[in-house]
């Protein structure tokens, strides 16, 4: 039996990065992953493939569209799909790799296979050909991600009914998506798609796109991606998808009930959220029980048996990469006895559509219902000159700040790059920053970023440009 300080159950962003700390604060430590490659969701089906399809499908369509011809550059471009595919998946393998050097370079072992937890302090891996080995380590930190969640009535066989893996693979353009959930894989992969020639129709059960985003922020991407010519059926549910070799045929009722319709498509993806991973995790034999959406609770990553922890998506908050990545990070720090801890209210959101979102603490609907006295201030990107001169003025920068102390509570943007410029503002946050701070930084002329100071300045009716 191999002995170890930590073994880390999960080798995505969660695990990947425990592993990495422990291994730089000189813990003998093993990440157990049953993939065949480490990186998880995150790396092998999930950031970074759906950021290399949005990162081509934009320049495609810039290129088919009017944007090169308004520049002046004429080109008639050629959508070559295997192509585009294969830039993806080498990508991928090149960062995948990279996690094994910075694995061999930290000295964190990558024990392949499947594990469960036999007791604590114990953990059992199988790997692909069958063959156990038996781990003991002092701590066991559980990193097992999330899967996507199923809709009853729809089957997802990566056919014709796909999950995110299967849409970030098709061998061809549809002519007619569905997508099942206007949140952020709807509107990313829906985006890639009807980028590269399909029609794309988002189904909604709600009345509006990303429910939890800022509701202006959400209205301004919908009226944004409706131009682009994605079409969404909101309050409406999928209550029944009949694959056929050639498509799909689809049952959709209001969502407060009403007469059904039927809509036919030739690909339908599935994105109504993910659930917590554990199965044949083995957490009965610690006393652990997820509860009943899947998920494991923690106090400060640690589980109700201590020397059980648990961090990323299989565990309670945003199921995104950096999240998981903190929670990794503090998770050792804390096993090591060092304090530490993840702040949340500065945990940024980001979706890569065009305009982007990007967001950062609370929403205005979240602070009316604290009761919380807050002001205001607000930016256009029409009015900012980078913006304007790039032909990409849709979308604002919005900055709530204490009425009575000026800290700033949340900043929510729509946007050219707001994903590379929202880090200012966790920055800001972290430190407890005013609006009033923001806005007297000098920032770089003609950038983007000017819209985020100018949002803080009109915190006190101060904006100089709008
Ligand atoms: P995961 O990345 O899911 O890793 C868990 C790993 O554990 C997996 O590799 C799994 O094989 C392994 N595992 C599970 N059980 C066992 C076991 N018993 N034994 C051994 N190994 C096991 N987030 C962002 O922040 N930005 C984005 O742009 C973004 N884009 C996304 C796009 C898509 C299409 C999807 C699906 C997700 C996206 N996410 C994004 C979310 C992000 O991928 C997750 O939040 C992140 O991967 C969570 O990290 P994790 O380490 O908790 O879990
Ligand atoms: P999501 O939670 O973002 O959106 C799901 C949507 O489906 C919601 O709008 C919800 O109201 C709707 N819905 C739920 N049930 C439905 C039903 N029966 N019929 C119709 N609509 C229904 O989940 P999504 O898009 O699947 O993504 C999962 C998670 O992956 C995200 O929450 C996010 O944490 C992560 N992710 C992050 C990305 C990023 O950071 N850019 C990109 C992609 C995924």
């Amino acid at each position: 039996m191999s002995t170890y300080d930590v073994v880390v159950i999960g080798g995505g962003p969660g695990g990947y990065n425990a592993a990495i700390k422990a291994g730089q604060l000189g813990m003998k430590v093993a990440c157990v992953e049953g993939r065949e490659t480490l990186g998880g969701t995150c790396l092998n089906v999930g950031c970074m493939p759906s950021k290399a399809l949005l990162h081509a499908s934009e320049l495609f369509e810039a290129a088919a569209g009017k944007e090169f011809a308004t520049l002046g550059i004429q080109v008639q471009p050629k959508l070559d799909l295997v192509q585009m595919m294969a830039q993806k998946a080498e990508s991928v393998a090149a960062l995948t790799k990279g996690i094994e050097f910075l694995f061999r370079k930290n000295k964190v072992e990558w024990i392949k296979g499947w594990g469960r937890i036999e007791g604590p302090g114990r953990v059992v891996v199988t790997d692909r050909d069958g063959q156990q080995q038996t781990l003991s380590a002092k701590d066991i930190v559980i990193a097992t991600g999330s899967e996507p969640a199923s809709l009853p009535g729809v089957q997802i066989d990566n056919q014709r009914i796909l999950d995110s893996t299967g849409a970030l693979s098709l061998p061809v353009v549809p002519k007619h998506l569905v997508v099942i959930g206007a949140g952020v894989i709807g509107l990313e992969l829906g985006s890639v798609w009807r980028r590269l020639g399909a029609q794309v129709t988002v189904v909604e059960y709600l009345g509006r796109v990303c429910p939890g985003l800022d509701d202006e922020v959400a209205k301004t991407l919908q009226r944004s991606l409706t131009k682009q010519g994605m079409s969404f059926k909101l309050s409406s549910k999928v209550t029944q998808a009949i694959a056929s070799p050639v498509g799909v045929e689809l049952s959709i009722e209001p969502a407060a009930g009403g007469l059904a319709e039927t809509l036919k498509a030739d690909y339908v993806l599935v994105a109504i959220g993910r659930r917590p991973f554990t199965e044949g995790l083995g957490l009965e034999n610690v006393g652990l029980s997820p509860d009943a959406r899947g998920m494991l609770a923690n106090e400060r990553h640690q589980t109700s048996t201590p020397s059980v922890w648990v961090i990323g998506d299989v565990t309670s908050g945003p199921m995104l990469a950096h999240k998981a990545e903190d929670e990794g990070v503090v998770c050792i720090e804390r096993i090591a006895g060092h304090a530490a801890e993840v702040n949340y209210n500065t945990i940024p959101n980001v979706i890569y559509t065009r305009p982007e979102v990007a967001t950062v603490g609370k929403t205005e609907e979240q602070l009316k219902a604290e009761g919380r006295a807050y002001r205001v201030g607000k930016f256009p990107f029409m009015a900012n000159s980078r913006a304007k001169i790039n032909h990409e003025t849709e979308g604002f920068v919005k900055v709530l700040a204490d009425e009575r102390t000026d800290e700033i509570l949340g900043v929510h943007m729509v946007g050219p790059s707001v994903s590379e410029m929202i880090g200012e503002y966790c920055v800001a946050m972290e430190f407890s920053a005013s609006a009033e701070d923001i806005a007297l930084v000098c920032h770089p002329h003609p950038t983007r970023s000017e819209a985020l100071r100018q949002a803080a300045m009109d915190v006190h009716g101060a904006a100089m440009q709008a």
